[in-house]
């Protein structure tokens, strides 16, 4: 990198110097201070999305001992449902042949909340690409062991988790 430098001399006789950044230096720096911008921007969505996502869903029946009660009809084929479980992120998911799988949805690894990924029927964990079956199984990535189940039952149309 070089540095122009500019001696003028004022109308009063005075030398007033000045150094200038070299065009390519400054066109650099504005580089990096864009770069660790974009960056910075695209780890705070990876991380706040799921965490958002989270709170957006209704938690669901919390008067019940800690269970939840969702009614089976309102579980799409294909579909997860995500609720607030003993305090904690979990999901149930109407697989494609109508069976159910109810998940923790913390992933193993480090903590992260999973999403559900309806094109692929499976979860994938977004902060290290860890991904799961339907019914929780690792697929691939970093996650030492599967999403952990959570008992339900289905009576007279009501999904009972817990
Ligand atoms: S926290 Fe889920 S893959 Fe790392």
């Amino acid at each position: 990198m070089s540095v122009n430098a500019r001696v003028e001399i004022s109308h009063r006789g005075d030398v007033v110097a000045e150094e200038l950044m070299d065009e390519s230096r400054r066109k650099f720096i504005n580089t990096c201070l864009g770069g660790v911008a974009a960056l910075g921007a695209t780890a705070f969505a990876a991380v706040s999305y799921p965490v958002v996502r989270y709170y957006l869903i209704p938690p669901g029946d919390k008067n019940n001992k800690g269970k939840i009660n969702i009614p089976l009809d309102v579980l799409v084929a294909g579909e997860a449902r995500f609720f607030e479980f003993n305090g904690t992120a979990a999901v149930v998911v109407k697989k494609q042949d109508g069976s159910l799988a109810a998940l923790s949805a913390v992933c193993p690894h480090l903590g992260c909340i999973v999403q559900w990924e309806a094109d692929r029927q499976d979860f994938l964990c977004p902060c290290h690409a860890g991904y799961f079956t339907a019914d929780g199984a690792v697929i691939s990535g970093p996650p030492p062991r599967a999403l952990t189940k959570i008992p339900f039952t289905v009576i007279n149309g009501v999904v009972t988790i817990g």
